[in-house]
């Protein structure tokens, strides 16, 4: 019954377009997913970050997406400023010209001791375009959608802007250049509707203590639209890795950033890791 379960969501995805072509999730790498880019030696979601990512050979970045008051598509973790900024509010309530003055001005408060004068553009908050325009041909990204329920029409304006800068589809060694991600299911399932080829990751989180475990409905829901899962390392066991992998799912781990802890997820089967130190395992 499962198996033939198995070949009927698999015979759906590929008559909607997720066949071997378009570059799905690999299934037997482990892969290096440099969190808010190299964040542990330079400041989070800058285009430093994503540099020091790149040299540190990440396979994958992952980066957290908003909108900003005149509609641009803006890459910041957190949805109000504080914490990177010496400045309060939201940042629907700034330009993005605001926010690049700000993020210069006051720069990153915890910069790491890295943000030499003279590199300000590599630390001012960036634009999800100008991501593509510097990394697009050399790295693969991890889009996280961060509250889209605040931001009506971010799933349209994202895949307008994947499309325009040829990040849909696979790169030469067959890894999709584009994935995306969230914890919001309602979000995920529009960009699905919008384009069922780009792989989309549920982010999923469980109580501290809790080990994951979903139940048969949830993940016939997650089959209809998501190619894996990212979920807390702390919850991962090896049943549930292997479970997820025997139903189709990938599994993420989120976020290691110590050696034992990143080794234990792959010798428990887990297909990667978010990890801000790029460099914690030998290539
Ligand atoms: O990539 C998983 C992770 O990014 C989710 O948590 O808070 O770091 O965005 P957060
Ligand atoms: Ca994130």
């Amino acid at each position: 019954m499962k198996k033939l379960a198995c070949v009927l969501i698999c015979a759906a995805l590929w008559l909607t377009g997720c066949g071997k072509d378009d570059g799905p999730m690999p299934e037997d790498e482990f892969l290096v997913i440099a969190h808010r880019g190299a964040s542990a030696y330079v400041p989070e979601n800058t285009l430093a970050s994503y540099e020091l990512a790149k040299d540190l050979d990440s396979d994958y970045i992952e980066l957290d997406i908003h909108l900003t008051k005149d509609g641009e598509l803006v890459v910041m973790h957190d949805q109000d400023v504080e914490s990177t900024m010496n400045a309060s509010g939201k940042i629907s309530e700034f330009t993005l010209d605001e926010l690049k003055k700000l993020s210069k001005t006051s720069r990153y408060k915890d910069d790491k001791g890295m943000a030499a004068k003279g590199h300000a553009e590599m630390y001012a908050v960036p634009a999800l375009r100008e991501v593509f325009d510097q990394f697009g041909d050399r790295m693969n990204f991890i889009i996280e959608l961060k509250n889209p329920e605040d931001y009506p029409g971010i799933e349209e304006k994202l895949m307008e802007l994947l499309e325009a800068a040829d990040m849909i589809g696979a790169d030469g060694d067959g890894h999709p250049k584009a994935v995306i991600q969230s914890f919001s299911e309602e979000g995920l399932e529009k960009i699905h509707a919008l384009n069922p080829k780009i792989p989309l990751l549920r982010l999923i989180s469980f109580e501290d203590g809790e080990e994951a475990q979903l139940t048969a409905e949830e993940i016939e829901k997650l089959q209809t639209y998501a190619a894996g899962i990212g979920v807390s390392y702390e919850a991962l066991t090896e049943p549930f890795i292997s479970y997820m992998q025997q139903e189709g799912l990938v599994v993420y781990a989120y976020t290691v950033n110590d050696q034992e802890t990143a080794l234990t997820m792959k010798n428990l089967g887990a297909n990667g890791i978010h990890t801000d130190r790029p460099d914690i395992l030998e290539k």
